[in-house]
């Protein structure tokens, strides 16, 4: 445990950062599990500027925590700053060399809490993770027919672990595969009603489908698995079997191919078999590093990184609100590569299970890109919506600057003008305009010695008035 975690728990009003002799400037604990989002161009200074205030803010505040990796500095980095922040101690670095193992089937069959390996979740799960392929392929999803066989493949996922759990057989990838490679089809069953029971039997050796289905048949006691093995044996003996010509396949490739990257490399070695580093370590003041870089990892790196983030928020949701909660944080660099639909749903809870969530990225644009499909936008604004600080810094991004621009609002502004009439006078004309337009975002300092490692924000805390009477400040962060 950690040693910070017999020190008292910071509560709500408890400052991480003090931005000017105010206290009304303070970034408190509230702010900080309202959310957090920093933008800025490459090289605007997020990682070094903004990026470590927080990071170490949270460190020395004895906060938990878990660091998504895309680029293959992430882990130094955090070593340095757990090192300047005698955290040292409480770093967990989850690399290719360590022993850690995080099998997200097994985790979610034996976590604590409600719905612990229901099949509701576990296929959540997996259609989580063909998103998150879906999305690494350049799609996204939405539309109507996306719609039809997300449904399709759902449903083959669910019946799948249904029969798997009725059989009694582990529930784990290569045994999901083994079923859906022998599903029976149509002709197969079409003899069914005449076979024997022994020629049935005799079959079932042969055929790991239909083996589970008999399996399935005898495990089944009570009126409601009578029920459930009804709707199995069904499924896979005529519904699946007679799916029209292009569906089946289509449901197949979709299932392999989710399943596909689990069977070599990290996730094969530390992603799909025991687990001994469970997210809810965070919850004691751990800092939880997935040292697997997208830059060297690619496509590995962002599903091993993505499922843990999907359990650990939802660990963080499970956690027991009687008790006072050490804050975590979830630092996500380079966000758009981590994205998913459950970030929404996450922050609107995160201030009760005291989670401070902080996306960093160059540009709006790269989310809308991730999220993808016809209308990406509402989703995109929406999570941003409940993201409470963000941080502008420079930005050659028109679209990043506009909505910038937008989210701080406009104003009246004195705009001085002559008017000429009988006598000439000066006047005060007011117009509402932007209190910071988007040009102003493209100017702001970057850090680096030219700067006097000085990097440049533009901080809005959703519903704060800032010393100054306004709702942002121009921050300076030093490097
Ligand atoms: N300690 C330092 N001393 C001098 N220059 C620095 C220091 N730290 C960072 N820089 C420079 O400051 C600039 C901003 O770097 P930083 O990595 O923080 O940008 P970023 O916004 O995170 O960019 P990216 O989108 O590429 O991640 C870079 O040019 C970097 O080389
Ligand atoms: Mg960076």
């Amino acid at each position: 445990m950690s040693k910070y975690h017999s020190k008292s728990i910071p509560d709500l009003d408890q400052p991480l950062i003090r931005f000017t002799h105010s206290h009304d400037d303070d970034w408190t604990v509230r702010d900080a599990v309202s959310g957090t989002q920093i933008f800025g161009g490459i090289g605007a200074g997020k990682s070094s500027g903004s990026g470590k205030t927080i990071a170490k803010a949270f460190l020395k505040n004895g906060f938990g925590g878990l660091v998504l990796c895309a680029k293959p500095d992430e882990r130094s980095n955090w070593e340095r700053y757990a090192r300047e922040t005698g955290r040292e101690q409480d770093l967990i670095i989850f690399s290719e060399d360590s022993d850690y193992e995080f099998n997200p089937l097994e985790y979610e069959m034996t976590r604590g809490g409600k719905g612990a390996g229901e099949v509701f979740n576990l296929t959540n799960l997996f259609m989580e993770i063909y998103k998150m392929g879906n999305r690494l392929s350049g799609g996204g999803n939405s539309g109507e027919s996306e719609r039809y066989w997300d449904n399709a493949l759902r449903r083959c996922i669910n019946r799948m672990i249904q029969l798997l759990t009725l059989a009694k057989e582990d529930i784990s990838i290569r045994n999901m595969r083994k079923l859906l490679s022998s599903t029976p089809l149509e002709h197969e069953v079409e003899g069914l009603g005449e076979m024997s029971e022994e020629e049935i039997s005799e079959w079932g050796q042969s055929n790991y489908c239909i083996g589970c289905i008999i399996k399935a048949g005898e495990n089944a006691e009570t009126a409601e698995e009578e029920e459930e093995y009804t709707l199995i044996s069904d499924y896979f003996l005529r519904e699946f079997a007679t799916l029209p010509e292009k569906t089946r396949p289509t449901i197949v490739e979709s299932f392999l191919g989710l399943a596909e990257p689990f069977n070599s490399g990290i996730l094969k070695k530390h992603f799909s078999q025991n687990t001994n580093l469970r997210p809810e370590l965070s919850h004691e003041g751990k800092i939880i590093i997935l040292d697997f870089p997208v830059k060297e990892y690619l496509q590995a790196g962002v599903y091993a990184q993505g499922i843990y983030k999907l359990l650990w928020q939802q660990a963080t949701e499970r956690r027991n609100q009687d008790q006072e909660l050490l804050p975590i944080f979830i630092w996500v660099d380079e966000a758009q590569l981590f994205l998913s639909d459950y970030d929404q749903i996450f922050q609107t809870t995160a201030r009760s299970s005291r989670a401070c969530t902080v996306f960093l990225s160059q540009n709006i644009s790269n989310y809308y890109t991730s999220i993808g499909g016809r209308s990406p936008k509402p989703k995109v604004d929406s999570l941003l919506g409940n993201l409470g600080t963000k941080i502008f810094h420079a930005n050659n991004d028109a679209v990043t600057n506009e909505w910038a621009a937008r989210t701080i609002g406009k104003a009246f502004i004195n705009v001085s003008g002559m008017s000429i009439g009988n006598t000439q006078s000066s006047s005060f004309n007011q117009q509402l305009h932007f209190q910071v337009e988007p040009k102003e975002f493209t100017i702001l300092k970057n850090g680096g010695d030219r700067n006097k490692l000085e990097v440049e924000g533009i901080v809005t805390i959703a519903s704060r008035k800032w010393s100054t009477g306004m709702n942002y400040m121009k921050i300076i962060f030093s490097q």
